[in-house]
């Protein structure tokens, strides 16, 4: 099986990039940050606090999170509903990154990416799928870009779908969990030792894909022989 693994910060364009790779090479794509969101959906529709590792635990016992690909785009199903569209607020984003905190809902959730990773051939984004979900993969990048340039992406997206915040907000909220994904105790956001490092601040996306695609040739003519 051929595995790509991609982490980074948030914005630095993982899952457009990831995106572009899979059907370039014509495997899937997985977003391991879309699993984090969902439990974060379901702590705050329960009322569940974020950061309580044992209000947490109790309620994974009876939480289901599947991945289906419906026209090559991925669907995230909690308890058997499609979560997609719904996760992607500040709020989830927030919420995603205090559960992601607790061992308890990564090892749920690293198991479901290993399988797939041993089903599929993928190219895997995330924050920690190099250093320990996938620590063998064939291919590691680890790509990053300024915090002012992330921010401006991230504002962008916010308004093309309607949304209006202020470039600060913005780039407060990133820092924040920058800062709590590098910080944490387990799996924390770190570039693996064998990892490229790509810093698309003055890259467009067809140029980071250029940029990658030599790698991944290689990588996969080693896998072959
Ligand atoms: O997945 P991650 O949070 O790392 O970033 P993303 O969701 O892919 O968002 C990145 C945004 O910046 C998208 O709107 C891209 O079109 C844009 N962008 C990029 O991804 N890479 C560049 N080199 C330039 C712009
Ligand atoms: O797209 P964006 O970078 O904004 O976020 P995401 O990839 O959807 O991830 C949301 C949050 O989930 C991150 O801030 C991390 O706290 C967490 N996450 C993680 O801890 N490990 C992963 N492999 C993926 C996401």
């Amino acid at each position: 099986m051929l595995n790509i693994a991609i982490d980074g910060p948030a914005g630095a364009g993982k899952s457009t990039v990831a995106k572009l790779l899979a059907k370039q090479l014509n495997i899937i794509y997985l977003d391991t940050g879309a699993m984090y969101r969902a439990i974060a959906l379901k702590a705050i529709e329960q009322g569940v606090d974020v950061s309580d590792t044992d209000a947490l635990s109790v309620l994974l016992e009876d939480t289901d999170i599947d991945i289906s690909y419906v026209d090559e785009q991925q669907h995230v199903l909690l308890d058997g509903r499609d979560v997609t569209d719904i996760i992607r607020t500040p709020q989830i984003s927030d919420g995603a990154s205090k559960v992601a905190a607790i061992p308890a809902v990564r090892l749920k959730l690293v198991e479901l990416q290993r399988r797939i990773a041993r089903m599929h051939d993928v190219v895997m984004d995330g924050r920690d799928i190099g250093t320990f979900v996938l620590p063998n993969a064939d291919v590691k990048f680890y790509l990053t870009a300024s915090i002012e340039e992330r921010a401006k992406r991230r504002l962008e997206e916010m308004r093309a779908k309607g949304y209006e915040h202020s470039l600060d907000d913005v780039k407060d909220d990133i820092r924040a969990r920058d800062k709590n994904d590098s910080e944490r105790e387990f799996a924390p956001l770190r570039k693996a030792d064998d990892a490229i490092l790509i810093d698309s601040t003055d890259k467009t996306v067809d140029e980071v894909v250029e940029e990658m695609l030599p790698f991944i040739r290689i990588a996969s003519i080693k896998g072959k022989t």
